[in-house]
């Protein structure tokens, strides 16, 4: 057994006492490109990373949920009948929002399920915009789906991760998060559809080209409950509706001139930003296919700059973290997740990835920045069940 999973089975036994029924796991995600463009019909590129919280399960004899986590104090609580989703807070608020959202989709809603007890483990980062509160949701989701024998797809678990997301934590969040956490695989992207909700796992072949992700986590905090993301969220749908269309995914470049004269400025800068984020999710696919991984810096680099200057999610942080891993070689970089904080992605040449890293450390030691968390990560395989 490995040892994520070791410790998932022993902080289950020293929590509740015995071995539990089955023991699930989810990854956290990082987007390659196409930010902002779920929630718009849009398409993404995401990819699951190696770094996953685990779900350690076991169905009880009456109507409780008990749930507890190695990375906060406290077991929490609840009866089945009881779980009201707006009273749920904090983290327990992810795993207990889920069984929540389950049991709407359960024939019967709750009145026909068992209680549980949940023990969850976690090596995602928390608050770095690597979708740490997907892997909860993901891992719980297929935990519960399993034990309670709901059989479930994966896109329904996505939308039920989703779901619990909107309505118990508050964020306006789209799919994109749950998707790459339950489709991921190895080596592989995942171009999500976000209007036909098809997807499709296109190959990276990082390991061929020579090359790898670094993540730059700024240490900086982002909460999409906050206003920014909902902001954002709003000017997206108000430009669609003032364009005449159901969504922006209706729009392509050719209508970008319609979009300046029909919008006030910034409605107009945060239009063109989703616009062509989709296009350039698109040529960023094509460009793998095609030429192969070296070739898709240039997309990074402009996807960035139109957060920048068009969405305006970016912090000086993230920033830094970029202009300085492209001025130290990297292929490609741009700030990656919802903004406001979090995590930057630089794709580097192999043998690059330590001077890019250790040179982003020095520049954010002389602007006077915290002390960046930076880590290769690689794409890895959606949440499975483990035992
Ligand atoms: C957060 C949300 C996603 C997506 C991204 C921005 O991660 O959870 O749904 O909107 O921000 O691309």
């Amino acid at each position: 057994m490995n040892k994520v999973l070791q410790l998932g089975s022993e902080y289950f036994a020293s929590q509740f006492g015995g071995a539990p029924d089955g023991l699930w796991s989810a990854p956290g995600r990082v987007n390659l490109i196409g930010e902002h463009t779920d929630y718009n019909d849009g398409f993404a590129f995401p990819i699951a990373i190696d770094k996953r919280t685990t779900v350690a399960a076991r169905a009880r004899e009456d109507r409780l949920l008990r749930v507890t986590s190695s990375s906060f104090p406290g077991m929490v609580e609840v009866n089945l009948d009881d779980v009201d989703p707006d009273a749920l807070t904090g983290w327990a608020a992810y795993p207990l929002g889920v069984a929540w959202a389950m049991s709407l989709a359960a024939a019967g809603g709750a009145s026909g399920l068992s209680g549980m007890d949940l023990a969850l483990t976690s090596d995602v980062p928390a608050g770095a915009g690597l979708s740490s509160s997907a892997a909860v949701e993901c891992a719980a989701a297929l935990a519960l789906s399993d034990l309670w024998g709901l059989g479930l797809d994966r896109p329904d678990l996505a939308r039920i991760g989703q779901l619990a997301e909107n309505r118990v934590v508050g964020a306006p969040t789209g799919i994109m998060d749950q998707s790459a956490s339950l489709l991921g695989e190895p080596d592989h992207g995942i171009l999500l559809d976000c209007q036909s909700l098809k997807t499709e796992s296109v190959a990276l072949g990082f390991a061929g080209a020579g090359v790898g992700l670094l993540v730059i986590d700024t240490r900086t905090s982002h909460s999409h409950a906050d206003g920014g993301y909902a902001s954002r969220r709003r000017s997206c749908e108000d430009g669609a509706r003032r364009l005449g269309v159901g969504s922006l995914r209706a729009l392509g470049p050719d209508d970008l001139p319609r979009a300046a004269a029909q919008l006030d400025g910034q409605t107009y800068r945060r239009v063109r930003h989703v616009i062509t984020e989709n296009q350039r999710v698109l040529d960023t696919v094509a460009a793998l296919r095609t030429s192969g991984a070296a070739a898709i810096g240039p997309f990074l680099n402009e996807s960035h700059v139109s957060m920048r200057e068009d969405f305006e999610i970016s912090t000086a942080e993230l920033d830094l973290a970029v202009s300085s891993a492209q001025e130290l070689g990297a292929i490609g970089a741009r700030m990656t997740g919802g903004g406001f904080g979090g995590a930057a992605l630089a794709l580097v040449r192999n043998g690059d990835a330590g001077t890019v890293a250790e040179g982003i450390a020095r520049d954010f030691a002389q602007a006077g920045y915290t002390a960046p968390h930076i880590f290769p990560v690689t794409a890895s395989e959606g949440a499975r069940r483990e035992l």
